[in-house]
């Protein structure tokens, strides 16, 4: 399986949105200027499989916490070409970006019912922090993080209290999203090795 991975252009435009309207479960839903914003900033990695377009991955410094901090905001690979290590070339390349742009470290964070966990423990990512998901599915979100500054302390960071929207604005986050370090509330651990078996 021939992989490429490359920055996306506004041309991608119509294949962003039709895997994140496709996983829009996974990966939530970004409004179409701020994806195109996003394009045009270079912020999007496409991924093909054998010279077709399938998968991309969206990263953006996030300014709210410790400078240094990349997140990956979206990340989907399509149905048919899942299991053949694009996601691994995708975030790979992520890393390598958030490096050369003077990151300390990358991060996802990711509903705690969904496989995609599995990804992220398998491409190096550590589970640091949890926080309380939305009312409507009452899941947990768990975040992961992975260094690309050697000797990076992944907890650098506590409880941001804004986030930066998809519209460039501060928003403050409510308490129910605040994030608390994983070694801080040891109740219902998340047994990460035994879902991925
Ligand atoms: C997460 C995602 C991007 C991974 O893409 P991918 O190209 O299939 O990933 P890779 O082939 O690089 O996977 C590498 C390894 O990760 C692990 N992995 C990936 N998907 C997994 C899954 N569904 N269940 C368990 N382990 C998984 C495996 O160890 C895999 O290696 P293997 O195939 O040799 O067993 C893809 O599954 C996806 O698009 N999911 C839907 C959207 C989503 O959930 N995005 C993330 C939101 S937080």
């Amino acid at each position: 399986m021939d992989k490429t991975i490359i920055q996306a252009t506004a041309k991608d435009l119509p294949f962003v949105l039709s895997l994140q309207k496709k996983f829009s479960n996974q990966i939530g839903f970004i409004p179409k200027p701020a994806v195109e914003k996003y394009l045009e900033a270079g912020k999007v990695f496409r991924g093909d499989l054998n010279e077709q377009e399938a998968g991309f991955l969206l990263l953006r410094e996030t300014p709210c916490q410790n400078p240094g901090v990349f997140s990956i905001v979206q990340a989907a690979v399509k149905l048919d070409a899942q299991r053949h290590s694009l996601g691994f070339c995708l975030t790979g390349r992520a890393e390598k970006a958030a490096k050369e742009a003077g990151g300390k470290l990358i991060q996802a964070a990711c509903r705690e019912d969904l496989d995609s966990n599995c990804f992220w423990q398998a491409a190096g990512f550590t589970l640091v922090a949890m926080r309380a998901g939305g009312q409507a599915r009452g899941q947990r979100v768990l975040l992961w993080r992975k260094a690309v500054l050697e000797g990076t302390d992944l907890r650098i960071f506590h409880t941001p209290k804004y986030n930066l929207g998809a519209n460039g604005r501060f928003c403050k986050l409510s308490k129910m999203e605040e994030w608390k370090l994983v070694e801080q509330r040891p109740i219902e651990p998340i047994d990460i090795e035994r879902a991925c078996l």
